[in-house]
C-alpha cells in the first residue's frame, strides 16, 4: 500500500496538464483502478485482515483524491497565469488618432425630451412604422373620405394582388401609438413616443423622413389647462431657459377637440435660427383634448375618462436649439457636419447632470 500510495503521489505532483491528471486518476481510483483492484482482494482476507485493510485502503483513497484536487487548482492556477501572460496589453497606450464617432442631434434630442417627461411622470412607448391604415387613420377618427388623408401626403405600401390583408401605410404621424397604447394599458395613462414619421414632402423645413414625439395623457380630471402647464415645463426644460414665448392657435385635428397649435418665437436673421427673438413663429406642435371617438377606438369609455395629446416635431426643436437653418441637413450624413453638430458619447443628457452640456 505504501509503494501504491508513493508512485501515486509522485505521478500526481509531476503531472503536466489536466488530461495527464485525469489519466492518473482513473489508472489509481478509477471504476478498475489500482486501489479499486485491491479493495476487492478484502473478500479473500479473514475478518481480523480486513479490519485493518479496508480502512487504510479507504484512507489512501482519500490521500489520492485530495492530492488529485489539489493538484487541479494548482494546474488552472498556472494556466490562467499563463493566459494572463500571453494576453498582457499596455493600457497606457494612447489611442488610435482616429475621428470618433458622436451623437447625432436627432438622438440627442429625443434623449433630451425623454429625460424631461419621464421627470413629470411619464413612460416611453412604441409602435411599428409601418402601420395599418386603421391606427394611422380610422381609430384616429379620419374615416376613409376625410381630407386629412390626402393632406398628409401619406406613403401607402405596395400590395401584390390577391393580397388580403388591411392596407398598410408608413405611418405619418406618431399618433396611432395613442391607440396602440390605450389597448395596452387601459386608462390612467401617460406616455410619449418619440419616433420616425413619414410624408412625401420636401423643402427647408420638411422632408419625407422626419421625428415626433407624441404625448398622452388620461385621467378622470384632464383639462386643456394641463396641457399648457406641461407644454410650458417642457420648453423651459428643453431650451434651459426661464422662459419663451410661445403662441397657443386654435387649429382642428379630427382626433382632438378642442384642438391647438404651438408655435415658438424665433428669428432667421442672417441665415441663423434664433429661438426666444425676433418677429419670426416656427410651429413646433400640434395638441388637444383627445376626441371621444379616439378614446372609443382604443377600448376607453369617454363617459368615465379624458385626457390631452400632443406631437411634437423633434428635428424642429433641434433646429431651434442648436441653431441649425435647413432640416435636410440632418440626413444628408455629410461627416463635417456630423463632427459639428454631434454629440459626445458620453454625455447622457439628464435633468440634474444637464441637458445638452
Ligand atoms: N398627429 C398630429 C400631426 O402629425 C399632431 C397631433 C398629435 C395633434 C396629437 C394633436 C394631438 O400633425
Amino acid at each position: 500500500m505504501d509503494d501504491l500510495r508513493d508512485k501515486y503521489i509522485d505521478l500526481i505532483a509531476d503531472a503536466a496538464d489536466e488530461a495527464g491528471l485525469e489519466d492518473i486518476r482513473v489508472a489509481a481510483v478509477g471504476k478498475k483502478g489500482e486501489v479499486a483492484l485491491k479493495m476487492r482482494e478484502l473478500g479473500k482476507m479473514t475478518p481480523e485482515e480486513r479490519q485493518v485493510a479496508g480502512p487504510a485502503l479507504n484512507a489512501l483513497k482519500d490521500e489520492i483524491n485530495s492530492a488529485l484536487t489539489a493538484k487541479k487548482a494548482a494546474l488552472a492556477d498556472a494556466a490562467l497565469d499563463a493566459r494572463l501572460r500571453s494576453e498582457w496589453l499596455d493600457v497606457t497606450l494612447p489611442t488610435r488618432p482616429q475621428r470618433r464617432g458622436t451623437i447625432h442631434p436627432i438622438s440627442q434630442v429625443t434623449e433630451e425630451v425623454t429625460a424631461i417627461f419621464a421627470e413629470m411622470g411619464f413612460s416611453v412607448a412604441e409602435g411599428p412604422r409601418i402601420d395599418t391604415d386603421w391606427y394611422n387613420f380610422d381609430a384616429l377618427n379620419i374615416p376613409g373620405h376625410h381630407p386629412a388623408r390626402a393632406e398628409m401626403d401619406t406613403f401607402y405600401m405596395h400590395r401584390a394582388d390577391g393580397d388580403n390583408r388591411p392596407p398598410h401605410v408608413l405611418r405619418t404621424h406618431t399618433s396611432p401609438v395613442q391607440i396602440r397604447s390605450m389597448e395596452a394599458t387601459g386608462a390612467p395613462t401617460r406616455i410619449i413616443c418619440p419616433g420616425g414619421v413619414y410624408r412625401a414632402d420636401y423643402d427647408q423645413t420638411h422632408t419625407p423622413m422626419f421625428h415626433q414625439v407624441e404625448g398622452l395623457a388620461i385621467d378622470r380630471d384632464i383639462s386643456m389647462a394641463n396641457l399648457k402647464w406641461v407644454l410650458e415645463e417642457f420648453v423651459k426644460s428643453y431650451f434651459e431657459v426661464d422662459g419663451v414665448d410661445l403662441r397657443f392657435r386654435a387649429s382642428h385635428f379630427p382626433f382632438t377637440e378642442p384642438s391647438a397649435e404651438v408655435d415658438i418665437r424665433c428669428s432667421w436673421e442672417g441665415g441663423t435660427l434664433k429661438v426666444g427673438e425676433g418677429d419670426d413663429w416656427l410651429e413646433i406642435l400640434g395638441s388637444g383634448m383627445v376626441h371621444p371617438k379616439v378614446l372609443e377606438a382604443g377600448g376607453i369609455d369617454p363617459a368615465e375618462w379624458q385626457g390631452f395629446a400632443f406631437g411634437m416635431g423633434i428635428d424642429r426643436i433641434a433646429m431651434l436649439k442648436y441653431g441649425v437653418p435647413d432640416l435636410r441637413a440632418f440626413f444628408d450624413s455629410d461627416l463635417r457636419w456630423l463632427r459639428h453638430y454631434g454629440f459626445a458619447a458620453l454625455d447622457v443628457p439628464t435633468l440634474h447632470g444637464g441637458l445638452s452640456r
